[in-house]
């Protein structure tokens, strides 16, 4: 039987990318995003690729809705034993400028919805002997200025996974992190908005400061994602792996 995989945010950018690199691989992939409609274009290419795929509607901050649609998921698609949590928001402002929505706002949906997912997916892969946790933290874990919030949510994500990793690993559930540097995607298109920079621009720049000379796509994620969560990887686990295209810490 096909394994069953979550993977959170994936209407667009990255999450997109790894629920097609995870159905191409096989598994049945439920793709949650904040509305069940912005969920098509991603179901559409899986299952236009011979995939698998269900469109799920869910805040994952929320606990009733990330509850009801982990219970959905393993009735219409199986028990989810693979979960990517990568549904995340900026809310970036210098730290005298920074507001408590805009704190509570990045903490909720990175770290609560996280912690959310993880909590209601626990028992299907402890049932199963067998889970794939998968954190999205980020480089600006290790620091990035207008970003207090989301540089400690990302921190967290470290902290969160390598705790799960000790928790669980003795069912059979391996835990890691990706902190991606700097992907192509709507989120870093806004970041160059914010600053006033044109996005060519702004990637050029950026990828001038990478070693591999070049930004980072979704697929680099999705690729490293693919590993983490395979059958293969199950020594590996409370890692975090650093894709940027160079060495960070
Ligand atoms: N793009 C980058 O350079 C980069 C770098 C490091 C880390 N990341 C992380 O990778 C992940 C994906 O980033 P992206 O660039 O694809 O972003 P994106 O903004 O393109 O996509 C994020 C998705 O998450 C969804 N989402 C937001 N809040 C949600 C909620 N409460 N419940 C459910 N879904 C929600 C959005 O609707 C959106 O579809 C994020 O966790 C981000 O922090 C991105």
């Amino acid at each position: 039987m096909k394994k069953t995989a979550i993977v959170t945010g994936s209407a667009r950018g990255i999450g997109a990318a790894v629920a097609k690199k995870l159905a191409s691989d096989g598994y049945a992939v439920a793709v949650l995003d904040l509305d069940e409609s912005v969920c098509a274009a991603t179901v559409d290419a899986i299952v236009s690729a011979g995939g698998q795929a269900l469109a799920v509607g869910a805040n994952v901050a929320e606990e009733a809705s990330v509850v009801a649609a982990v219970e959905r998921v393993a009735t219409e698609l199986g028990a989810p034993t693979i979960l990517i949590n990568n549904a995340g928001i900026t809310r970036d402002n210098l730290l005298f400028k920074m507001t408590v929505e805009d704190w509570d706002g990045v903490m909720n949906v990175h770290l609560r919805g996280a912690f959310l997912m993880s909590r209601a997916v626990q028992q299907h892969m402890v049932d199963a002997g067998f889970g794939r946790i998968v954190n999205l933290s980020s480089t600006s874990a290790l620091g990035n200025r207008g970003q207090v919030n989301y540089s400690a949510a990302k921190a967290g994500m470290q902290g969160f996974t390598k705790t799960l990793a000790i928790e669980l690993g003795k069912f059979g559930v391996t835990a890691n992190a990706i902190a991606p540097g700097f992907i192509e995607t709507e989120m870093t298109a806004a970041t160059a908005e914010r600053v006033g920079v044109g996005f060519e621009d702004f990637k050029k720049a950026a990828a001038s400061q990478i070693p591999v000379n070049r930004v980072g796509q979704p697929e680099d994620i999705a690729n490293t994602a693919s590993f983490l969560a395979s059958e293969g990887a199950g020594f590996v686990s409370g890692q975090v792996i650093y894709v940027a295209g160079g060495p960070k810490d």
